[in-house]
């Protein structure tokens, strides 16, 4: 292919799309019947995509989110997957295929945090993170890139990492490291998945208003928001826009790096 013909179709790329930049894309999102997720899943379909919502609890607000999705005219189907086991994650990416006839975007988000230091850490905690945080989101990316291989015209996966990818809270060990992991699982695996054209970025969101941080107090809450460059804490809908925006051909130059979305909180000496 001569270096005219990639420019034009790069061109061509980056000008399609309109308003609803994802139409036709088929897209699976992990974890994504609450926070983060949720917003991915509704922002993905409002954008003209076909949504598999990957959870593990709470089916009726999976049902919810996805009578929403229709009623707008988008289509949407809820899989019980737990990511934490290979098994789980091919059954995501058969149901994509099985109900949509392809994949397009894999966004690797569900994701938990316990809260444990080096002195308090137990094994059973440590393995349990771990599985999910870091093991669903690299064989998550293993299954949706065979796929898109299969396929043979790209594909992108998102990893949701975290301001913790690159950022010490030793309150966190494991979240930490599991976030960290994430960070060179985009790095590593984008560059062996450049040639395919299947692009892996990263998304790191900082402080976000989901339930993952619903025993925060009042006054840890105050301090994160005083810490924010920007004064307020982050929306799921924010995140489902970004995710988005690098899903899309608008994002058709970025792989193998990180996408900080955290209203500056990593820039400001001396925020944590
Ligand atoms: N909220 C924040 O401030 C923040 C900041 C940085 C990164 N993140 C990341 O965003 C992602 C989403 O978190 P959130 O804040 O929306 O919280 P959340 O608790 O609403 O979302 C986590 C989701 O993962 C799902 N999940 C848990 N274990 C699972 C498993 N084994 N298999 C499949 N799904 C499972 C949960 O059911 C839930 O839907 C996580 O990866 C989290 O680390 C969140």
């Amino acid at each position: 292919m001569s270096p005219t013909t990639k420019k034009s179709e790069s061109t061509k790329a980056q000008s399609s799309g309109g308003d609803r930049p994802l139409e036709g894309k088929v897209v699976i999102v992990t974890g994504g019947n609450s926070g983060i997720g949720e917003g991915i899943v509704r922002e993905a379909a409002a954008q003209g995509a076909k949504v598999v919502i990957d959870y593990v609890s709470e089916p009726e607000a999976t049902e919810a989110i996805i009578k929403d999705i229709e009623k707008a005219g988008g289509e949407a189907v809820g899989c019980e997957a737990d990511v934490s086991k290979v098994a789980d994650l091919q059954k995501l990416v058969d149901t994509a295929v099985k109900e949509f006839g392809r994949l397009d975007v894999m966004v690797n988000n569900a994701g938990v945090e316990f809260g444990e230091t080096l002195a308090t850490l137990t094994e059973e905690k440590y393995d349990l993170l771990m599985n999910i945080n870091l093991k669903g989101a690299v064989f998550g990316s293993k299954l949706a890139a065979e796929q898109m291989r299969k396929q043979g015209d790209g594909g992108v996966i998102v990893n949701i990492t975290s301001t913790h990818e690159d950022w010490p809270m030793p309150s966190d060990l494991s979240y930490c490291i599991s976030k960290g992991g994430m960070r060179m699982l985009t790095r590593t695996a984008g560059v062996e998945l450049g040639p395919d054209r299947i692009r892996m970025v990263g998304v790191g969101p900082g402080a976000i208003n989901t339930p993952i941080n619903a025993d925060d107090t009042p006054e840890e809450t105050k301090a994160l928001e005083d810490a924010i460059p920007l004064g307020y804490i982050g929306s799921p809908e924010e995140m489902g826009k970004i995710v988005c925006f690098v899903a899309s051909d608008a994002g058709t130059y970025i792989t193998a790096t990180t996408i900080m979305a955290d209203g500056g909180l990593m820039q400001k000496p001396g925020a944590v």
